[in-house]
């Protein structure tokens, strides 16, 4: 059962650009992206796919970049985090009961995976929420991440809308949704930090 695979190639066109994104930055990470945190904690985070000078560059979720910024705040305010800042793989930020994975590992050209590429990746992800303890709770950070966890568990589309704040019980796990915390959405205001802040509440809460 495989959750993650650093040489994975599966996908002809983020491969290719992934060798391309090297040629252009030699010093960025450039490779599938790992899951960050303990494989046995209750609260994991989806997020959409690691972002060009955020984790393709470091090598962690979020890492780096604009992106990263509130979430990270946002942990260590509610206890998942030991620092509120992820800098880089070797900065001893550890996560606490926490996860972080992406829909997608690898890094998408204009941040936007084609469907194809987003159903080859479900395998890591469905094999990932396998491993999740009872009573845990997942946040879908924007609608692909959603709609990848619900493929994962093979669950129908149609019974599992997304919406920010929605709350879903999937059997094994419940999924809490949010808008994803990209540069995009704090800055049109579409997902403010009172918002994001509320979810990390309502996670804490669940999760006690
Ligand atoms: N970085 C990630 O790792 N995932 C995202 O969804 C966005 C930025």
């Amino acid at each position: 059962m495989t959750i993650f695979d650093r040489n994975c190639r599966a996908c002809p066109r983020l491969a290719g650009f992934l060798d391309e994104v090297n040629e252009r930055y030699p010093d960025y990470y450039c490779r599938p992206v790992p899951p960050f945190g303990a494989p046995d904690a209750r609260f994991l985070i989806v997020g959409l796919a690691p972002g060009m000078h955020g984790a393709n560059r470091s090598g962690r979720p979020f890492t780096g970049d604009h992106a990263g910024i509130l979430l990270y705040q946002m942990l260590h305010k509610y206890g998942f985090g030991s620092r509120d800042r992820s800098e880089s793989v070797d900065d001893g930020l550890e996560l606490i009961d926490c996860r972080i994975t992406n829909a997608v590992k690898c890094l998408p050209p204009d941040n936007k995976p084609v469907g194809a590429e987003i159903n080859t990746c479900n395998t890591f992800l469905a094999n990932e929420l396998k491993l999740l303890p009872e009573d845990s709770v997942v946040v879908a950070l924007g609608g692909i991440a959603h709609r990848a966890i619900v493929k994962a568990m093979g669950l129908r589309q149609a019974d599992y809308k997304f919406g920010h704040a929605a709350l879903h019980d999937l059997g094994s796990f419940r999924v809490l949704d949010s808008y994803h915390c990209s540069r995009y959405n704090t800055n049109t205001r579409r997902l403010t930090e009172e918002m994001f802040d509320a979810i990390f509440a309502q996670v804490r809460n669940l999760l006690d």
